[in-house]
């Protein structure tokens, strides 16, 4: 809890809302440090990162409060050096100017249940000379020690690195999407709709003019949108993730078909170069990106894994086969149908942008057998979308409202495998 919202029930002179104050703030805190304690269940935390050095030497030191054991690997497209590690806690400033010589970003989140990453971002070609650790003070510390090399060094480090590096996310040919079997049709039991709160961990997504942080707010939205969903009923629904971590788009899409999802839903609230642009968006799949807009966002969408340093192994170009090509094509009429019923109901909640529904290659709606839309609630890089999806009231509106129109798209989906089943029972 911010000092600014429990600031505002200091009275002037009245000694009753100043004690309030403070037991708010005594709560807050409290709360906070159980929090903390819970998020870091005993694992080690990282309580400083620091980088010293100039553009050809650069060491980095991570103190921890207690031992820690890490796999690097490098990146390129920009030069980076990734840090994995067993999950551990984040104890220091982000930020701060703490961060010198050929560092120059960093960014850091949880991978999984189990695993934790930083990423530096490094101004030049580097190799690491060497990453030591050793106990120091109360400390525990990393050290990672950096040089500046040519492109063909670094391109060589960073094959080997690749090799040792367990982290290489492989899709066995039976994962690829195009060419993977079909999910069992979900024709019996409930309708199961995926909300997919977009980013997470490391991937932080877009940040606002103010600082919010879209992974957050639509964390919050997806949420919400559940109780609604749950409060109208009918409706199985499951969430991609709960809390603050990385999921990968294929993981996002693998998880939707294997819950045999008869809707996926992923939320999102981007930046987009043109700061005037605003109002909701409900995005389906194509080859072809119907405007700029629609392009760019896609782009900057399908960039997720590989800033969270995720690396896909060549995939050989896609599988000719007809069976997955059609049921594309109905797949993607159930994406359309959802996304007009989607915009209908939106705009009774929410501003929405000119032409609301657009179209574009995300690599997160590819799932051929299960109906797909991507949500923009609004854009992050506007200032008043900013406000609105920071507003508790404006998301329940919004959230009431979609779903409103998940029910109404599985009541009628419902009724046409009622129909086509009478058909059947009738031949
Ligand atoms: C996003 O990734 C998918 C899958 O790799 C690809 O088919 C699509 O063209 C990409 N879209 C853009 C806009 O780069
Ligand atoms: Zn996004």
């Amino acid at each position: 809890m911010r000092p600014a919202e429990t600031g505002t029930a200091q009275g002037p002179g009245s000694l009753a809302a100043r004690l309030f104050a403070w037991l708010v703030l005594a709560l807050a805190v409290s709360l906070g440090f159980a929090h903390a304690a819970q998020a870091a269940f005993d694992a080690p935390v990282a309580v400083d990162v620091r980088a010293a050095g100039d553009a050809d030497a650069t060491r980095i030191i991570i103190s921890f409060d207690r031992p820690v054991s890490a796999d690097h690997k490098l990146l390129d497209h920009p030069y980076r050096l990734v840090l994995d590690f067993e999950r551990i806690g984040y104890g220091f400033e982000a930020g701060d100017d703490t961060l010198k010589g050929m560092v120059g970003a960093m960014r850091y989140g949880d991978m999984s249940e189990t695993g934790s990453r930083i990423i530096f971002e490094i101004g030049a070609p580097f190799e690491v000379v060497e990453l030591s650790s050793g106990a120091a003070e109360n400390f525990y510390r990393l050290i990672i020690d950096l040089r500046r090399t040519d492109e063909a060094a670094f391109q060589q480090a960073l094959l080997d690195t690749m090799a040792t590096s367990s982290i290489i996310a492989r899709g066995s040919k039976t994962d690829r999407l195009g060419s993977a079997p079909l999910a069992p049709a979900p024709r019996s039991g409930a309708f199961t709709v995926v909300l997919d709160p977009g980013h997470g961990g490391i991937d932080s997504g877009a940040v606002g003019v103010g600082g919010t942080r879209e992974k957050d707010v639509v964390l919050a939205f997806a949420r919400t949108m559940r109780d609604e969903l749950q409060a109208i009923g009918g409706v199985e629904v499951v969430m991609t993730r709960e809390d603050d971590v990385f999921i990968s788009l294929d993981e996002r899409v693998r998880f939707a078909r294997q819950h045999g999802a008869a809707l996926f839903v992923s939320l999102h609230a981007d930046s987009v170069r043109q700061s005037y642009v605003r109002g909701a968006t409900v995005y389906t799949i194509s080859d072809k990106a119907s405007d700029s807009v629609a392009a760019e966002i896609a782009r900057s969408e399908n960039l997720s894994d590989s800033i969270a340093g995720i690396v896909y192994e060549e995939e050989s170009g896609p599988v000719a086969d007809i069976l997955v090509d059609l049921a594309r094509q109905e797949t993607l009429g159930f994406s359309v149908q959802f996304a007009r019923l989607a915009i209908s109901h939106i705009s009774r909640a929410s501003r929405i942008i000119n032409n609301p529904h657009r179209y574009a290659g995300f690599r997160v709606l590819k799932a051929p057998d299960v109906p797909s839309v991507l949500v923009e609630l609004g854009y992050l890089s506007n200032r008043e979308d900013e406000k609105l999806l920071n507003k508790p009231e404006w998301r329940a509106e919004l959230a009431a409202e979609l779903a409103a129109a998940v029910a109404e798209f599985g009541a009628l989906s419902g009724r046409q495998l009622a129909g086509e089943a009478r058909a059947a029972a009738g031949n």
